[in-house]
């Protein structure tokens, strides 16, 4: 059965398969991005900020010249923690860690900035920098993101929109994070499949229909949950809460 996620009697997908399916959906997102372009693009930003640094450590540097070292040192540094960031994005290695969930979601917006650009979609961040970090493998996090918000793009596709993403606290333990955009809703009759696998609305080719259902499996593997609320013609609003792992007090 090529192609058909497997199921266990009990209904469960097998781990593999969905680290699997991930992965593919992964790998098509970032379609073009070569890995060794990235890596190559590292070395000379180093040698920016590096040499920035020193100008700016210089005495006797007249103060609009450093200013504008200094601008020159901060999108160095930016460009370069999005190149590191898609070089941990394009390895396969599971990786659970401390994940910062805002700087998370900043960089998949940076990633798709253009991509909002591009169909007329004006980003709106509302992040509670005061959440404590969490438990999981940061990757996961960025594919379940990376579905969400590409989803949102595509439907404002014709018209623009805006898309506002929000981290806050969701009760003790947990928190969350609510990605809400300005299309054109989801029909009530097709609401209850968006998650079943190869449901899409898309035109042959362009959706397979895996995307949320991969990201409802990784979401629930990590002892979350999804949900969405969506009117006909009024936006669509997915939550994704996640729970924090407690603190040993020492
Ligand atoms: N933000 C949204 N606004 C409107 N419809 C949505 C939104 N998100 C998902 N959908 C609907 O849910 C369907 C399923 O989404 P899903 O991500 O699983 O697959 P897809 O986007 O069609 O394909 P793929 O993810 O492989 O590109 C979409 O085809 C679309 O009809
Ligand atoms: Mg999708």
């Amino acid at each position: 059965m090529k192609n058909q996620p497997v199921r266990h009697s009990d209904g469960a997908i097998n781990e593999d398969l969905l680290s699997q399916l991930a992965y593919n959906e992964k790998m098509a997102e970032l379609g073009k991005i070569s890995a060794g372009v990235v890596h190559e693009l590292n070395a000379p930003l180093s040698v920016i900020i590096s040499a920035s640094q020193m100008i700016m450590r210089e005495e006797d540097v007249p103060e609009f010249v450093r200013e504008m070292v200094a601008r020159i040192n901060s999108e160095a540094q930016r460009l370069s923690r999005l190149t590191r960031g898609l070089l941990n994005f394009s390895s396969h290695d599971v990786a659970t860690g401390e994940v910062d969930l805002n700087l998370t979601t900043e960089f998949i917006l940076e990633f798709l900035s253009y991509e909002a650009a591009r169909r007329g979609v004006t980003i709106l961040r509302q992040l509670d920098y005061h959440l404590p970090v969490i438990q999981l493998d940061a990757n996961l996090l960025k594919q379940i993101l990376l579905n969400i918000i590409m989803n949102a793009l595509q439907a404002m596709e014709a018209d623009g929109g805006k898309l506002l993403v929000e981290t806050a606290f969701a009760g003790k333990d947990k928190v969350c994070l609510i990605i809400a955009d300005s299309g054109p809703g989801i029909p009530p009759e097709s609401i209850g499949k968006i998650f079943d696998p190869y449901f899409t609305t898309k035109k042959a080719g362009e959706g397979t229909g895996l995307g949320l259902f991969v990201t409802k499996k990784l979401v629930e593997n990590m002892g979350g949950e999804i949900k969405v609320a969506s009117r006909n013609g009024g936006g669509t609003t997915f939550t994704v809460t996640l729970a924090v792992e407690e603190q040993e007090q020492e």
